[in-house]
């Protein structure tokens, strides 16, 4: 499986986000996260669509837009129109998860699915045909910097027996407290997809060091 890096911008110097922005894409970031969050799913508000657009403007990376909010389905257009590549929303959120994955594909994005800690993944069995992606949480969302939960492990390797079992090509990602001590456990379980925050940008010799810092854990 391709290793793939998605650095979380929840954790960048806003004063230097397209600098900071421009160093993931030289240390090899595969695509750049950024974390919607209302103030109503999660405890937490950060960033709207101009966020993503102003991104786009300074990245050629695919931007990964995870929508920690309400009614999603009502955010698509304008996350999308605003140079989203991947969107993935929550299973807690959408009554209509069925509908809202293929909203997101016929409006030109490729379609994520995550899961929260406590939520069961069954409803992936009836989903694997309209996922690109499935992200499993291994914190609770809404900040970043939080301690794995282990338990993320067992749910990773019974998603990727589901994916597998229904001959998905969807791609594992996993988000919330990946470090050099937790990625190969996580990448053991099934997972490809690596979204990190305080291990990229809070690493003590930079950006760079925090990527290569990651990549070395798994070799
Ligand atoms: C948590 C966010 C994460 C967060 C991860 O609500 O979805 O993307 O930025 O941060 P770290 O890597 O610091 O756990
Ligand atoms: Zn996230």
């Amino acid at each position: 499986m391709e290793i793939l890096i998605a650095p979380s911008i929840l954790s960048a110097d806003f004063t230097q986000l397209g600098s900071q922005l421009r160093a993931c894409q030289e240390a090899g970031a595969d695509m750049i996260h950024i974390d919607v969050m209302d103030g109503r799913f999660v405890p937490n508000i950060t960033f709207g669509p101009d966020i993503v657009k102003a991104c786009k403007r300074v990245s050629d990376l695919p931007l990964d837009v995870h929508l920690m909010i309400v009614e999603p389905e009502k955010h698509l257009k304008s996350f999308i129109e605003a140079g989203s590549d991947i969107v993935t929303v929550h299973f807690e959120t959408c009554p209509h998860i069925h509908r809202t994955l293929q909203t997101i594909r016929e409006m030109g994005a490729k379609a994520g699915l995550t899961f929260n800690p406590g939520t069961p993944v069954d409803g992936l069995n009836y989903l694997t045909d309209l996922v690109d992606q499935v992200l499993i949480m291994s914190v609770n969302p809404g900040f970043g910097g939080q301690k794995f939960i282990p338990s993320a492990l067992e749910k990773i390797d019974l998603v990727r027996w589901i994916l597998d079992e229904n001959d998905s090509e969807a791609i594992i990602q996993v988000d919330g407290g990946i470090s050099p001590d937790t990625i190969q456990a996580v990448y053991q379980a099934g997972a490809s997809n690596f979204v990190a925050g305080t291990a990229i940008f809070g690493h003590p010799d930079g950006i760079g060091a925090g990527i290569r810092s990651l990549r070395e854990a798994l070799l």
